[in-house]
């Protein structure tokens, strides 16, 4: 048991001055959000009685103070409450100080010596009423987490099984815990699904930065101590001299929460900025230029947390334009900024997106190491390296990046991705925080002995002074655009200061903070947080052949063959025989050598290779044999199966929750369910259909290939709709769609020749940027649905990204029925059909069967 669960038994059970309650919580909003619509709404708070008071003036304290104040409550009837009299609630205090300041203050109180800056340690004096209780701090910073920490409490300890025992005391794991926001000075953020941006807009800083107040209020109360608000792809005008006074603002919004701002910066910016010849780390005017930078940027933000630095990758300008390396750039950014306590975190995402893909020998997978390796040990010790947690770019699923043991000399940073890029843009339900679990727990079996990645990142392993973990978060004006993917910043930041804690724990205080505590919703929603990501990857990514999205444009839906022949190096070589790629030693590229041998000796052979990293390290016929004794091409037919089955349970457990948790957020989730349903159909069949083709191997369970009550587009009456080819092929049914050019509509019947029944009919349509279409379906000229297609999802052309079901349950349909689908279309938006699906709707009889 943690030690501060004791204190709060202690305070429930001997009629001290702090008690949980469930509160009222407030209805989701959509956009303007507040941290309160976060998990700091609360309805199961920490309640305090009496006062709240700061020995301090630090805006730090006074916010520890506000967060606890607003636990505060004078009511005496709480239900369940045990406190004797009015006289000892009225006079309860709580204290908050720094361990200076208490030591000074209340000499008797038995702060430990040993606390370090963050850390926090909680205290009561007595267990009589009137009660003397104090939050105390290492230093400012402390005082705040320790008062998160209270406020979390009711959500974070099963009050039955608690014991008498200790104080609560609590200290992060590692020094660096970060967000970094994609922003852009116009106000739109790369890879961020949460509408604008919270910093920017139309070029500059936002008069209005409540919500950054507000986002960094949400970070502070999951330790969160740093916040990169810019593109790592940066715009070089930030750092101009007017630019950084609006800057400050920022820094002095986020500033009374203890969240420090970095800044990204473009290493070509003395050129492209400050008009010199050169950008080269080495040249003497060039350093003169950041040190001058970096003084700038310290006389306006005292409390400057550092830079963030990408280069020689994507575009970026970078060292090798100029001979040097990347110890040279990172040490002339570091050298400014050491004076003021600024740090770098230099990336180590540095890679050629020119590969020849005809080089067998050629694996982007290489690079960080390639590059790095060699200069360990030559950076700045503010030097930070922050590497992408896998090899290549936020899959699905990759093995852990062999940097972090490749480096022993040389602080590191894990980089994550709290934003779901890749992992269905937060349109669907992944929990990302079992995945960041495995790869803080892998061990990389450095030869030092046992390396798991969370003590490398720690700075424990190879004794380094910095460390940490950032989370490449996005979040908009609508955080991050979903309620539910909510969970994965809470998680991200939980596991920065404590990567002990399991994905199960975080997912229930999560819970219990947001949705609610009634033990049917925290286990229910648990249960589907925890089967997110499995479901996820049983429909997008299989065996470890990295993402089959379009690698190019979205990250999003379904486009096999974007990974391949380009110079990017995503990779999975298949072809008419086989699929994956040889990563070996022995036979392949190589990178398998980059990890410690006894990692190596797993990834090298086929039999140790995990099945679900099988293709990321092997190039394998279809008909190979996993370690479960099913063939390659069974597995891609029966996981995609699966997935888009285990899709629809979520949307069913969900269901279960009606009534039982708010409203408005039970009808966005199940909408959002339902879409994610579908879309895994969408998924399924594309990549069934196009393996199917490929392999020419039948699916053992007859499915791939044949739909059932699936009535094409293409095969169907037309008034005014015109056959395309859709472009890639698998994303559409049969390949092929329609696409109506006439403003007034088109339509598409077909006759219903089954038997008579009760069915449910899928529409599967495209949902195209540029305009909202309008549907309509009848059955034999009875309208049965409509719906606008007002969805916001990538591209004007129809694919996989747009490609949508609507079901309408338990039609009544007889032979000869005619069943027709009308599309009209509005501006780019051509009212585009796939096909419709008949399925005997399911019954409770069935159901039960
Ligand atoms: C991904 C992402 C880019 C981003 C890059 C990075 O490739 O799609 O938008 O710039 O990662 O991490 O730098």
């Amino acid at each position: 048991m943690e030690k501060w669960a004791a204190w709060l038994l202690k305070k429930i059970g001997f009629g001290g001055s702090i008690v949980c309650a469930a509160l009222l919580i407030a209805g989701f909003a959509a956009s303007g959000q507040t941290a309160d619509q976060a998990w700091l709404r609360g309805p199961n708070r920490l309640i305090l009685f009496g006062k709240v008071v700061a020995l301090g003036s630090s805006p730090i304290e006074q916010s520890a103070v506000q967060e606890l104040s607003r636990s505060v409550t004078h009511h005496a009837s709480v239900k369940g409450g045990v406190f004797s009299t009015a006289e000892g609630r009225e006079k309860s205090l709580t204290v908050v100080g720094t361990a200076e300041e208490i030591r000074k203050a209340y000499p008797e109180v038995p702060v430990p010596g040993d606390l370090k800056p963050e850390e926090y340690w909680i205290w009561s004096k007595s267990i009589q009423e009137p009660s003397l209780n104090f939050v105390v701090g290492g230093e400012e910073r402390g005082t705040l987490y320790g008062a998160f920490a209270l406020r979390r409490l009711p959500a974070t300890v099963e009050l039955g099984n608690l014991k008498i025992d200790n104080p609560l005391r609590g200290r992060p794991a590692m020094a660096i815990r970060w967000v970094d926001q994609w922003d852009n000075p116009d106000g739109s953020i790369t890879r961020g699904y949460g509408g604008r941006s919270i910093f920017f807009e139309g070029g500059n800083v936002r008069e209005d930065l409540a919500q950054v107040s507000e986002y960094a209020r949400l970070l502070a109360s999951v330790g969160i101590n740093g916040c990169n608000i810019n593109n790592v792809n940066a715009a070089p005008e930030l750092l101009d001299a007017e630019h950084l006074k609006q800057i400050a603002r920022v820094a002095d919004a986020m500033r009374p929460w203890g969240v420090r701002l970095a800044l990204s910066v473009a290493l070509a910016s003395p050129q492209k900025l400050g008009g010199l010849k050169t950008a080269d780390p080495l040249d003497p005017a060039v350093k003169a230029w950041w040190v001058a930078k970096a003084d700038e940027i310290y006389k306006l933000i005292p409390d400057f947390a550092g830079f963030t630095v990408k280069a020689d990758s994507e575009g970026e300008v970078g060292p090798s334009s100029y001979g040097r390396s990347p110890a040279d750039a990172a040490n002339l950014l570091a050298g400014a900024l050491a004076p003021h306590g600024g740090v770098v975190l230099y990336r180590a995402f540095v890679y050629n997106n020119h590969l020849d893909w005809r080089d067998k020998k050629a694996d982007r997978a290489r690079a960080a190491y390639d590059i790095f390796h060699p200069l360990d040990g030559k950076f700045l010790p503010n030097v930070i390296v922050q590497t992408k947690e896998g090899p290549i770019d936020f899959q699905t699923r990759e093995p852990v990046s062999p940097l972090f043991a490749g480096l022993r000399e040389t602080s590191q940073a894990m980089e994550l991705q709290v934003t779901q890029e890749y992992l269905g843009q937060q349109k669907h339900l992944v929990y990302i925080a079992p995945m960041w679990k495995q790869v803080l727990d892998f061990d990389l079996r450095a030869e030092v002995g046992s390396t798991p990645v969370k003590e490398i990142v720690e700075g424990k392993s190879f004794k380094r002074p910095l460390g940490g973990m950032v989370g490449v978060a996005c979040l908009g004006r609508e955080w991050l655009g979903s309620s539910m993917a909510m969970a994965n910043l809470y998680a991200f930041g939980r596991l920065a200061w404590n990567p002990e804690l399991t994905p199960e724990q975080i997912a229930d205080e999560w819970i219990r903070q947001t949705i609610g505590t009634d033990p049917v919703v925290v286990s229910t929603v648990d249960k589907m947080l925890m089967q997110s990501w499995p479901t996820y990857e049983h429909y997008t990514g299989f065996l470890g052949s990295q993402t089959l999205t379009d690698i190019t444009g979205s990250h999003y839906g379904p486009n096999i063959e974007a990974s391949e022949r380009n110079g990017w190096g995503q990779w999975h070589f298949d072809d008419n025989e086989g699929i994956g790629m040889d990563r070996t030693v022995a036979t392949g590229t190589g990178y398998v050598g980059q990890y410690p041998p006894a990692v190596a000796r797993i990834y090298e052979s086929l039999d140790s290779t995990p099945d679900n990293l099988l293709l990321f390290f092997h190039h394998v016929p279809y008909t190979y044999k996993l370690h479960s004794g099913e063939t390659v091409i069974q597995y891609v037919y029966d996981s995609h199966y699966k997935g888009a089955a285990e899709a629809a349970e979520l949307g069913k457990e969900w269901e279960t929750l009606k009534g039982r948790v708010d409203p408005a957020l039970y009808d966005d989730v199940r909408a959002r369910l339902e879409y994610q349903a579908g879309h895994a159909i969408v998924w399924r069949d594309a990549i069934v259909q196009y393996f199917l083709k490929q392999s020419g191997i039948p699916d053992a369970k007859g499915r791939a290939g044949h739909y059932p009550g699936r009535l094409e587009a293409e095969d169907a009456r037309l008034t005014g709709y015109s056959v395309i080819d859709v472009t890639p092929w698998e994303d559409a049914s049969g390949g092929k769609a329609v696409t109506c050019a006439n403003a007034k509509g088109c339509a598409a019947e077909w006759t219903w020749n089954g038997a008579a029944g009760r069915f449910d009919v899928a529409v599967e349509y495209f949902d195209l940027q540029g305009g909202a279409a309008k549907f309509a379906l009848s059955v034999n000229g009875n309208a049965v649905a409509a719906w606008t297609a007002d969805g916001t999802f990538p591209s004007r052309r129809p694919h996989g990204d747009n490609s949508i079901r609507y079901t309408v349950r338990e039609v009544e349909l007889k032979r000869g029925d005619v069943v027709r689908v009308e599309g009209t279309p509005d501006g780019s938006d051509a009212a585009a059909l796939d096909y419709v699906e008949v399925t005997p709707t399911l019954t409770a009889e069935h159901a039960s069967q």
